[in-house]
This record gives C-alpha cells, sequence and structure tokens, in this order.
C-alpha cells in the first residue's frame, strides 16, 4: 500500500541567526514531523529583502547561518527539502496571479503587517512589496501544495490571508489549490525576550540564539528581567511577567519542581540567582548537543550549499508542475 505523505511548507527569512522564539515556535515541530510529512523548508530570502533591499549583504550571510540553525537542530537533509526562495520563479510568478484576487485594504489589515509596518516606522512610505508578502507566502505555501505549515503565533493572519486566497481561486477558477492549515505549538506561541518585551530581535539585543556559547547563555540569563521589586531574597517576588519563570515554564521539564520553586518564591525566600543558575543549566543542556551538531556543519560550507542546491533542484520541479496546473485553470495555458 502506498500513502501519499501529506505536505509541509515553512520558513523563515534570513535576516539573521535563529533564536529560542523560533526553536520553540516551529523548529522542534518541524524536526518532530519531517518524518511523518513530506517536508518543504524554504529560506525567504525575497520576503527577507521586502524590509532589507537596501541590504543585500545582510541577507546573503545570512542564508548560510540559517541553513547551519537547520542542520544543527536536526531537521535532517535526507528527509527534508531546503531550499533558497528567490531560485523559484514560478513562485513570483504565482504571486502575480494572487495579486488580482485580494484587495488593498485587505492587505491593510493584516494584523502582523501593520505590527511591523509600525514597529519599522514605515507609515504610508511602506513599500508595495512589504504590504504584499502575505500573497507572495501564500504562493510559497501553496506551489508546494502545503496540507500543514508550522509557525509561530505571529503567522496565523498569514495563513488565513492564504486559505481565503485559496477559497477564491478555486471558486473561480476550479479546483485547483490545497488550503492550509496553520501548526502553531499549544505551550510557546510567543516566547518573550529576555528584557520581557514580546518581540525579539538582534536590534533589541533581547534574544538568546541556537548559536550562543554557553557562556553567552550564562550572561544574557544572569540578565533577565525578573522582579524589580524582589530586593531581597526573603522579600516575596512575582512570577507573573518574570522572565525566569516564563522561560522555565517552557524549557524545563520538570513541572512539579518548577511549581513549588513558584510558590517558594511567591512566600519569598527564593533568590534570583538560583532560578537564573538552573534555567542556564537547562538551556546549555537543551543546547549541547545542537552545538555540537553546528561544529560538524560548520566544518564544511561546500556540503551546506550542495545541500541548498540539491533541494531548490526538487523544490523547482514540484513548483513548475503547481504552476502549470494553475495556469491551465487560468486558461493561460496557450502552447
Ligand atoms: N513570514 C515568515 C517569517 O517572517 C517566513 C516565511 C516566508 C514563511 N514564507 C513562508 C513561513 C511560508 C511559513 C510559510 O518568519
Amino acid at each position: 500500500m502506498s500513502l501519499q505523505k501529506k505536505i509541509i511548507l515553512t520558513g523563515d527569512r534570513p535576516t539573521g541567526p535563529l533564536h529560542l522564539g523560533h526553536y520553540v515556535g516551529s523548529l522542534k515541530n518541524r524536526v518532530a514531523l519531517q518524518h511523518d510529512y513530506e517536508q518543504y523548508v524554504m529560506l525567504a530570502d525575497v520576503q527577507a529583502l521586502t524590509d532589507n533591499f537596501e541590504n543585500p549583504e545582510k541577507v546573503r550571510a545570512s542564508v548560510l547561518e540559517v541553513v547551519l540553525d537547520y542542520l544543527s537542530v536536526g531537521i535532517d537533509p535526507a528527509v527534508s527539502t531546503i531550499f533558497l526562495q528567490s531560485m523559484i520563479s514560478p513562485i513570483a510568478e504565482l504571486t502575480i496571479f494572487y495579486l488580482n484576487l485580494v484587495s488593498v485594504a485587505r492587505l491593510e489589515r493584516n494584523p502582523t503587517v501593520k505590527d511591523e509596518i509600525r514597529q519599522k516606522g514605515f507609515g504610508l512610505q511602506v513599500s508595495a512589496g512589504f504590504l504584499c508578502y502575505p500573497v507572495s507566502q501564500a504562493a510559497d505555501i501553496t506551489i508546494f501544495g502545503a496540507h500543514l505549515v508550522p509557525v509561530g503565533q505571529d503567522q496565523l493572519p498569514m495563513i488565513e490571508q492564504t486559505a481565503e486566497l485559496v477559497r477564491k481561486f478555486n471558486r473561480i477558477y476550479g479546483d485547483t489549490l490545497v488550503e492550509p492549515e496553520a501548526l502553531v505549538p499549544e505551550t510557546a506561541g510567543r516566547l518573550p525576550g529576555i528584557d520581557g518585551k514580546a518581540k525579539m530581535g538582534k536590534s533589541l539585543g533581547n534574544a538568546i540564539y541556537l548559536s550562543d556559547s554557553a557562556d553567552e547563555v550564562k550572561r544574557k540569563v544572569m540578565t533577565m528581567y525578573t522582579d524589580p521589586e524582589h530586593l531581597h531574597v526573603a522579600d516575596p517576588g512575582k512570577v507573573e511577567g518574570n522572565m525566569v519563570f516564563a522561560y522555565l515554564d517552557i524549557f524545563d521539564d520538570r513541572v512539579d519542581e518548577v511549581a513549588e520553586l513558584k510558590a517558594h518564591y511567591q512566600r519569598g525566600g527564593l533568590g534570583d540567582v538560583v532560578l537564573k543558575k538552573r534555567l542556564i543549566e537547562v538551556l546549555n543542556a537543551m543546547l549541547d548537543p545542537i552545538r555540537a551538531r553546528r561544529a560538524l556543519f560548520a566544518q564544511d560550507p561546500a556540503q551546506l550549499l550542495e545541500i541548498i542546491k540539491k533541494g531548490t533542484e526538487k523544490a523547482n520541479n514540484t513548483a513548475h508542475a503547481t504552476l502549470a496546473r494553475v495556469k491551465e485553470a487560468m486558461k493561460i495555458d496557450y502552447f
């Protein structure tokens, strides 16, 4: 019996190294699911350029960094297809077709894009390319016929917009495209930065990266935001909004012990340093095997390029096949 595996499409903008938020948000799911699904993992360099068009070297340099992150966490190129968005021209074509099916008003309502426009201070000067990236993302997903998209919570509006586009396309041109579903982890919809800010990033200096050394992790955890009113060990402390507990909740499997520590902290008599030391151990124990794999793969940059090249070839075959079906449905398959 040959059962066709369902398809996953997922990816990241290569604009810097991946952090713990990426890890719990989607990388872990990708590693866990890669044997049960046919998985495509995209280096979304075209999307990265929508807000980095003036920094092409940054995107270029980040591609290999992100591939190393992928391989280090255990995404296995023998079963997962890792590829470059910019090398798949059918995605660009499909994006153009989809742009007819979405209103400017709908694009302006996408909550994640709205947030980003605000954070980056684009205002009315936002580029058409940036405003339209959810449409290009819909092309990323649907050109591979993806059923499932493992992503962090902030990406839900993109998957919703993709589903809308699919329904509209299928209604107008006939049943052609697969409507995808998002897969967001229950426990870690959104990991805050070490300073307690919701958004993590390089410019904010508040993220722990998968490529951080044990010492860097230690240094960052020691600066973590806890309870500013917890001045003496004997004082009762707050668990809510305390980043050390936010991280222990996500990364420390010993749930009962963490619950006891919370109670002790709230009563008073438990210092921040004890908790931070525990978190440092937990994180470094998790990151050690990732570091070991990174060291192996980093020795051979040519092999990294070969992995992307092979993946891109395979992805291109799939994408061209879908594009042909789309053109047929749209009656633009002349010869
Ligand atoms: N928008 C995603 C991010 O910012 C990256 C991305 C591009 C993506 N295309 C995708 C994610 C397709 C999932 C599916 O991280």
